[in-house]
């Protein structure tokens, strides 16, 4: 098979997310009947975390492990890449000794640049562009609860961020209308959404956004590296909480999603991600089981 990434959710067409949600279900089923499924024997998996994570590590340390496989944690305070060693050679060297590699970090052009070097499979695990890894579980959260996603409306409100920008991307591949309220001084990156064209819609009042959706998404108001904001951020963010009268306006049957960590009475009330509508808690939960079906994917091929 020729060598895949996942940098991004654009890495893969639409066939193969649904196949792979479709595989990570069953990867699921088998998981919770404890069911043995050494689908990745033996191969390893070097996790490089330059931001820190508990979801994310977790889900996919135990997905190799359950799948036969290893993970490898490494982080840059005891590692050479803390030390600047280039990524380049970092690359070369551990696609000699690893069978993929799982990147956190800042930059999406670090990332790609790292990619470019690698002759095995690289996956975004998080940048300052794109969550890829987080739209799998939620995808796959909503097709269990709703069915397919296609021609629903998605509101996502809060910060034009790294989720926001996968959210545009899950947009396109799933075929759904994405509604953005976003502060002024924190709009999605243009160039990601006008290649979205008819997929994104740009709305002022996030109750605008809301109305109607059929799912509401929200993140922090302060992401990793952006610490120092968090006063600044909490006055420009107010108005975008998603609370009770904001749930209210959006479809009857709406489910409520955030990546977590999360901050409750800021971006969410505790009344909305504690309550019936939140399905926080299976998402979180799916990272393991679509996580292992990308990491079956892009090792060992297609399932057939
Ligand atoms: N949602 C998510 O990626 O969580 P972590 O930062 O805990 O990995
Ligand atoms: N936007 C958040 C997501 C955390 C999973 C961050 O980048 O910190």
């Amino acid at each position: 098979m020729a060598l895949r990434h996942f940098l991004s959710l654009l890495d893969l067409s639409a066939d193969e997310l649904q196949a792979l949600l479709k595989r990570a279900a069953k990867l699921k089923a088998l998981q919770q009947q404890r069911s043995s499924h050494e689908i990745l024997k033996n191969r390893v998996l070097a996790m490089i975390f330059e931001k820190s994570s508990t979801r994310t590590r977790v889900s996919f340390e135990s997905a190799m492990a359950q799948a036969g496989g290893h993970a490898i944690f490494m982080s840059p305070r005891d590692t050479q890449f803390g030390r600047g060693e280039p990524l380049e050679d970092s690359a070369r060297v551990l696609s000699g000794m690893v069978d993929c590699v799982m990147i956190r970090t800042f930059k999406q052009k670090d990332l790609e640049r790292f990619a470019e070097h690698a002759t095995i499979p690289v996956i975004n695990a998080l940048t300052d562009e794109y969550h890829p890894c987080q739209l799998l579980a939620d995808m796959l959260t909503y097709q269990e609860r709703r069915g397919s996603i296609q021609g629903k409306t998605v509101a996502w409100v809060g910060d034009g961020f790294n989720m926001c920008h996968s959210y545009v991307n899950a947009a396109r591949r799933f075929d759904f209308t994405l509604r953005i309220a976003a502060p002024a001084s924190n709009q999605p990156d243009p160039a990601i959404i006008e290649a979205a064209g008819k997929h994104v819609e740009i709305v002022k009042d996030p109750r605008d956004a809301v109305t109607d959706a059929d799912l509401v998404v929200t993140d922090v108001w302060a992401s990793m590296g952006q610490e120092e904001e968090t006063s600044q951020r909490m006055e420009i963010f107010a108005a975008y909480q998603i609370n009770q009268e904001m749930m209210k306006l959006a479809s009857e049957d709406a489910l409520f999603m955030h990546c977590l960590p999360a901050h409750r009475g800021e971006e969410v009330t505790a009344d909305v991600i504690d309550g019936p509508q939140s399905v926080v808690w299976d998402e979180a939960g799916n990272r393991l089981h679509s996580q292992k079906a990308l990491l079956e994917f892009l090792i060992m091929g297609a399932p057939a």
